[in-house]
């Protein structure tokens, strides 16, 4: 028998207890912004009046360096759009652009992002951007709840990675913010992300999804450590239960670790203790009494070698 809890049941009891948890906090709590549930943002009404609107090679003959730049850009496709003028080139983010330019360039005549509200502009770029599995969720995202926009990240002018647009490449991106998790990948033991091996995005989704943490999930919306990890996926004959029901977050430290493996105990019997007592007083079957924690009985997996599951023996022996 398998017991798989699936990703999106976990899911849905996180929803669950989600909901009931922001009522007792809106009650208490009138922030601007609920930091527990998303809220629907309102989007950019783009302005459709055509006369509005001057074009990209108008704003070129001003900003000729910006537009030099912009052609080589993926957004120099938005100009070949058969939409309306306000879904293309520049005026797609800036909005329109005729009072600015018969201002002589007024620049209180323009949206110019800077020192705009987070929201503004992240608005601009959804309504672009929002369809699509990566990018749907960004409203309920950490990051757009602690008011870091898209250009926190991206920069449609000045980007020093050309790929994707961005700021700064991966890791020292995330590292610009998340300073304290640098650390974690300087452990002993680790995720090679510092050495390009892997992404942070690999396994979180910086635009937001439905699990905590920002997590990805598989395709089979399991755990997105069985992305790489396919020979942990099972399904087993014997599953060892909580590989599936609490993760496999339970046994290791995901980022990096002072221990061999990942693991969060430096002695293994110490990590299984946690669960497998020595005593019978829970429904997690208890150490065999022979198992007398003598050096001998303390590496667990020198005879339970099949320790995420087993296909042959009841007890992971192979
Ligand atoms: C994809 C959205 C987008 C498009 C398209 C776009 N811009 Fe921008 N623009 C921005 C953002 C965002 C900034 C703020 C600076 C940054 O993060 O790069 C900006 C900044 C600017 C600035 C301020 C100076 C600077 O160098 O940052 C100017 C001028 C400008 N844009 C002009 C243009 C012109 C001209 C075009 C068309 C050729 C254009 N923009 C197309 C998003 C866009
Ligand atoms: C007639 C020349 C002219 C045209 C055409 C023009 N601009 Fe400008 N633009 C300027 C000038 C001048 C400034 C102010 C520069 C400054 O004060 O640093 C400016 C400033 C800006 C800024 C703000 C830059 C900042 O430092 O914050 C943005 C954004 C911008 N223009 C976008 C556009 C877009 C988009 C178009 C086309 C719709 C356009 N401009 C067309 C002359 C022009
Ligand atoms: C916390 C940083 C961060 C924020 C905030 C962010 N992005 Fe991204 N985005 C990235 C990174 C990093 C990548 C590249 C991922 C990779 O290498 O696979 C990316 C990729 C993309 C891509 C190209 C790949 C794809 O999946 O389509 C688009 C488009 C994009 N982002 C748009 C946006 C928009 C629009 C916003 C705001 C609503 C936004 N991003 C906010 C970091 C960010
Ligand atoms: C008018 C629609 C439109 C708007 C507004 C818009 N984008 Fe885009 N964006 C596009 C299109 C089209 C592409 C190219 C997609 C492709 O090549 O498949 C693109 C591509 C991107 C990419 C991927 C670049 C790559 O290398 O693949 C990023 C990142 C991105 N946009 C970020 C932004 C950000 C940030 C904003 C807001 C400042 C924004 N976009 C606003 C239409 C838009
Ligand atoms: C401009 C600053 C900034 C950048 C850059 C940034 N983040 Fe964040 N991130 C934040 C803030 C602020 C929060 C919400 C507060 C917190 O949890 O630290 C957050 C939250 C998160 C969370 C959720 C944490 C939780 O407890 O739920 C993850 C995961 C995350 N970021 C990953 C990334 C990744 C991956 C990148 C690089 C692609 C990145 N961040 C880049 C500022 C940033
Ligand atoms: C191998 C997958 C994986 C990679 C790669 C990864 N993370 Fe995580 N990260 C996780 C998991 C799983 C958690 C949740 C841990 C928990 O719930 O205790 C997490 C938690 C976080 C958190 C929440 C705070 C915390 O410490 O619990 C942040 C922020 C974060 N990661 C940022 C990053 C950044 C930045 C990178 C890249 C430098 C990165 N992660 C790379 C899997 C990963
Ligand atoms: C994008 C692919 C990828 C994802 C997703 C991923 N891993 Fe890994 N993992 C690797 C690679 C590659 C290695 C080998 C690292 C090396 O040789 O430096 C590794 C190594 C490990 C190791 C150490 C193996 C050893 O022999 O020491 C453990 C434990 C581990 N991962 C657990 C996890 C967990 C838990 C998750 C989910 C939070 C996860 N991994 C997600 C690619 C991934
Ligand atoms: C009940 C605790 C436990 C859980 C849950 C668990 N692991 Fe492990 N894992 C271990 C132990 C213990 C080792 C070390 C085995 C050894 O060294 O003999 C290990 C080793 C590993 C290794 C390196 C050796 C190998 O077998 O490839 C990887 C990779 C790994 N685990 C990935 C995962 C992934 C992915 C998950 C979630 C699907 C997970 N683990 C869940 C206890 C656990
Ligand atoms: C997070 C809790 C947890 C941890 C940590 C844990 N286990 Fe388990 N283990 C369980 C549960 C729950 C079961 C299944 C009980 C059932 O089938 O009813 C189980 C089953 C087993 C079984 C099979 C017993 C049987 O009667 O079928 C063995 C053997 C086992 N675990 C060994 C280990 C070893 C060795 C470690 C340390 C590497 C370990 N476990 C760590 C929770 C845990
Ligand atoms: C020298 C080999 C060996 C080592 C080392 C070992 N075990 Fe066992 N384990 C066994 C044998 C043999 C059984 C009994 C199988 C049977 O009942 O047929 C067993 C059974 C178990 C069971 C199942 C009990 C039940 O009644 O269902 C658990 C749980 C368990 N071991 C956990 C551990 C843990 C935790 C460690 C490390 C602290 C460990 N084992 C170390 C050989 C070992």
């Amino acid at each position: 028998m398998t017991r798989r809890l699936r990703l999106w049941q976990v899911v849905v009891f996180a929803a669950l207890a989600c909901s009931a948890g922001t009522a007792a906090f809106s009650d208490t709590n009138n922030k601007k912004k609920n930091k527990d549930e998303p809220q629907a943002q309102k989007s950019y009404g783009r302005p459709t009046d055509p006369s509005l609107y001057v074009g990209s090679d108008t704003c070129r003959t001003c900003h000729e360096d910006i537009f030099k730049n912009f052609e080589t850009t993926p957004h120099w496709k938005t100009t070949f759009t058969k939409k309306g003028p306000e879904w293309q080139g520049c005026e797609a983010c800036h909005g329109p652009g005729k009072e600015h330019v018969e201002g002589g360039g007024d620049k209180s005549k323009i949206f110019t992002f800077k020192d705009k509200p987070a929201e503004q502009v992240s608005n601009r770029c959804l309504g672009c951007h929002e369809y699509g599995e990566e990018h749907a969720n960004f409203d309920r995202s950490q990051h757009n709840i602690n008011d870091v926009s898209c250009i926190a990240c991206h920069s449609p002018h000045h980007a020093k990675e050309k790929q994707f647009l961005l700021v700064t490449k991966q890791p020292e991106l995330c590292y610009g913010c998340h300073t304290d998790i640098k650390q974690d990948f300087n452990r002993p033991f680790r995720h090679r992300v510092e050495q390009g091996l892997i992404q942070c995005t690999d396994c979180h989704n910086q635009h937001g999804g439905f699990l905590t943490k920002q997590l990805r999930a598989t395709a089979a919306q399991d755990q997105v450590c069985f992305k790489c990890h396919v020979d942990k996926t099972g399904p087993f004959a014997f599953e060892h239960v909580p590989v599936k029901t609490e993760g496999c977050g339970s046994c290791h430290q995901p980022h990096g670790s002072t221990n061999p493996r990942l693991l969060k105990r430096a002695q293994m019997n110490l990590l299984c203790l946690e669960c497998h007592t020595l005593t019978q007083d829970s429904s997690v079957p208890s150490l065999p009494s022979f198992h007398n924690q003598s050096q001998k009985y303390q590496a667990c997996t020198s005879c339970h070698v099949q320790i995420h599951g087993s296909n042959f023996d009841e007890f992971f022996f192979k």
